[in-house]
């Protein structure tokens, strides 16, 4: 049974406040639903803010976008997986491609912070997806797999079974033209039989594997029929209560996958 996983990453947007009162508005309007889980990834200084909102029987768990691989030290401006975990968080985005694109971020840091993530009992968010030139030269399906390999090589089953995947094709982020069902389909299929080349089909089975790119209201409801597609993370649309409500209750209405 994997339990469909609703991810709202807010990236650089708002205030501490502004993020309270837009917790308190969600949260009245999402019953809890056991075939559904609801997390938000706030900017780091709004995470204090929103726990505090979400109050300690929301049916919302609390996620941060990014963490550095050390648990202390001379490391200016970062942020650590102890420190996340003290603020509250359950989830961590790792990988997504901003940070690929925009802050150098390559595969072996990433499993470094994969593994300070599962060293302090972060669950993370493992972003891969391929670019617009490297799918039209029909690339996408070695460039998931290295991107998979990169970030998971050498880690255990145990480890491996606290990982949630997140496909999200770079052209498709903030674009408004998401993949097709096909697309996606195949892409996660891609990912899954990988995951069996390296950990027991059963693990393989059992990983959620997310889409994001361009993720709406009105998409995400055929996004989630597919058995293939186990939930989604989503920029945009989340920002704004009524679709991220919206999107929440739809995927609600669709439960949980045999
Ligand atoms: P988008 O972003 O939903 O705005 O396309 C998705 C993401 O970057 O995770």
């Amino acid at each position: 049974m994997r339990t469909i996983l609703i991810v709202g990453n807010w990236k650089m947007n708002k205030t501490a406040s502004e993020a309270a009162a837009f917790v308190h508005e969600i949260t009245h309007r999402l019953p809890a639903s056991p075939g559904v889980e609801c997390v938000v990834a706030p900017p780091f200084t709004a995470l204090e803010s929103v726990r505090a909102a979400l109050g300690s029987t929301s049916a919302i768990h609390l996620g941060a976008q990014n963490l550095f691989w050390e648990d202390r030290g001379a490391y200016t401006g970062e942020i650590s997986a102890p420190m996340l975990k003290d603020l509250g968080c359950r989830y961590v985005i790792l990988g997504h491609s901003e940070r690929r694109a925009l802050f150098g971020e390559q595969d072996d840091g990433i499993q470094k912070k994969l593994r300070a993530a599962l060293a302090h009992d972060l669950k993370p968010i493992l972003c891969i997806g391929e670019s617009l030139a490297q799918r039209e030269n029909g690339n996408t399906e070695d460039v998931l797999r290295q991107q998979l390999n990169g970030a998971l090589a050498g880690l255990s089953l145990h480890s491996v079974t606290a990982i949630t995947i997140a496909y999200e094709p770079v052209w498709a982020i903030g674009t408004g033209k998401a993949a097709t069902i096909d697309q996606a389909v195949a892409a996660h299929r891609t990912i899954r039989a990988f995951l069996a080349t390296m950990w027991p089909a059963n693990a393989a089975d059992a990983t959620r594997i997310l889409y994001g790119g361009s993720v709406t209201p009105q998409n995400i409801d055929a996004l989630l029929r597919s058995d293939q597609i186990d939930g989604a993370l989503i920029g945009g649309a989340c920002l704004h209560a009524d679709s991220f409500v919206t999107i929440a209750t739809i995927a609600q209405s669709i439960g949980a996958k045999p």
